[in-house]
């Protein structure tokens, strides 16, 4: 039976590639980390190397599971987004850092642009704005200080994480799926169109380093027979938090799904319609089957699980992330304590790449559980903002899916129903991201006569939590949330 999956779920902190039979279950797992590299305050650097290497032994670990190559209808791929990985194309090795979503060295770039007055015609064409967190300005970026690149002539290739994967698995496609694409800031997401010539100019990116834009459900190709012990053709792409959209099988305009990985990312499904945004949020491409684009609105948080993990390995606060809901659960409130997460800058709606963290409210009465319950309430914070931003924008969430690592913790998981004042959906299987990815796979294998079939027949069981707070308890601690807020932005 050739009707396994793999799915290689490539993260900001880790690399996983996982099982999934033709149902959607989940057969087996293996995951790695892989280094941060912070050079300096506001840089964020990976080992493409290092990514690669991590990549292909959990890969291999899941076709021993499988029983071999044999048993492999697809591989899907999935990763963070916005990253940017530098590359000889006749070896693939990688020619620099790969510069990570979460860096800021292109702020001052940015905000030079802005004040220029291009931003509006930015968002027409990309849908996204004149921000660091995109992948345009990082390579401009490189491609004028790291002089290694220009040496290779036009061996250089350059693309986001999923592209440097399909070049190594294939021996040298080049390719990105649209949704990857529609993060790079180079991309006019309308219609039928691609990279987009005024976008490059602007941000001095040559279009000819780029690759080719593909549908999520093309086979783009097969992995070189000696990697993995066969021809498996990789036929799911897209970038983490739309395969998570799909994986949540929120395809229908409206339905809208949270996930709590690395960063916080909202995202709301739009149909074919390309949505815009008055409201400081993003029009992004959601998936592509054949020629035909679906979109998405996305709200962007930049620190979720990540501030857990540095309550732990920053601060030594906790022993392990688990412990933050027991921390939470051990005091009747915050005790007056709000944590502003602005540890990479803030995103939506704010987009303030220069905003820092702030912990405010304390006394000696304070203790670790009030930081960590701080903590954990902030994701429900920002996602009450990101509410209101998508309600002005016209998008009233009638319910909020929820998935991610984070997503697992229960006392989190009530308190967004309490503060967003609505009902929210978690399944079983809290990997959408990976579960997208299969989705995505299975179909481009043919397993699936479309996506929405995939994702009806791939879907597990949910729980739901519903709203249980005193409207008065609410809006006292929107308030507190908000006046912190308010001193984090000046
Ligand atoms: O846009 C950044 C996003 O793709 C990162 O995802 O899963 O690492 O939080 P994650």
């Amino acid at each position: 039976m050739t009707e396994k999956i793999i799915v290689i779920d490539e993260g900001t902190t880790s690399t996983r590639a996982m099982l999934f039979s033709v149902d959607g279950t989940p057969l087996g797992s293996a995951q790695r980390e892989f280094r941060q590299h912070y050079p300096a305050p506001g840089l964020v650097e990976h080992d493409a190397a290092e990514i690669w290497t991590a990549t292909l032994a959990c890969t291999r670990a899941m076709i021993d599971k499988a029983g071999g190559a044999g048993a492999i209808a697809a591989i899907g791929i999935t990763n963070q987004r916005e990253t940017v990985v530098f590359w000889d194309r006749a070896t693939g090795e990688p020619l620099a850092p790969a510069i990570v979503w979460q860096d800021r060295r292109t702020a001052a770039d940015c905000a030079r642009l802005k004040a220029e007055g291009h931003e509006p015609a930015v968002q027409a064409a990309s849908g996204l704005l004149l921000d660091p967190y995109f992948s345009g300005s990082k390579i401009g970026w490189a491609l004028r200080n790291w002089p290694q690149l220009a040496e290779v002539g036009d061996r250089l290739a350059v693309g986001t994480v999923e592209s440097y994967l399909v070049h190594r698995l294939t021996g040298g496609v080049h390719v990105s799926d649209a949704t990857n694409a529609s993060r790079t800031l180079l991309m006019d997401i309308n219609g039928a169109s691609g990279w987009d010539a005024g976008l490059c100019d602007l941000l001095g990116v040559p279009m000819s380093l780029l690759p080719e834009i593909t549908g999520c459900t093309t086979t783009v190709g097969t992995t070189m027979p000696d990697l993995l012990g066969g021809a498996i053709p990789i036929c799911g792409m897209a970038g983490d938090q739309q395969a998570a959209t799909i994986g949540q099988a929120c395809l229908s305009p409206g339905q809208t799904k949270a996930t709590f990985g690395t960063g916080a990312f909202i995202l709301s499904a739009s149909g074919t319609t390309r949505p815009q945004s008055d409201n400081r949020l993003l029009a992004t491409i959601l998936a592509q089957e054949g020629d035909v684009r679906s979109y998405a609105l996305e709200g962007s948080v930049f620190v979720a699980g990540s501030l857990i993990k540095w309550l732990r390995d920053g601060l030594g606060l906790l022993a392990n992330a688990g412990e933050s809901e027991g921390l939470a659960r051990s005091v009747d409130d915050n005790g007056g304590a709000y944590l502003v997460p602005a540890l990479a800058g803030l995103g939506a709606p704010h987009w303030r790449p220069d905003a820092l963290a702030a912990l405010s409210g304390l006394s000696f009465a304070s203790n670790k559980a009030h930081i960590a319950r701080a903590a954990l309430e902030a994701q429900a914070y920002q996602a009450h903002d990101l509410k209101t931003a998508f309600a002005a924008d016209g998008v009233d969430w009638s319910e909020l899916r929820i998935d991610g690592g984070m997503a697992a913790n229960d006392w989190m998981a009530q308190d967004l129903a309490d503060m967003l004042d609505l009902t929210v959906e978690r399944p079983e299987f809290v990997e959408s991201t990976a579960l997208g990815a299969a989705m995505l796979a299975a179909t481009g294998a043919g397993l699936y006569p479309d996506l929405a079939s995939a994702t009806k027949a791939m879907r597990g069981r949910t729980t739901r939590f519903t709203p249980a707070l005193a409207p008065e308890k609410r809006k006292a601690r929107l308030a507190g949330w908000q006046s912190a807020l308010a001193k984090v932005l000046g």
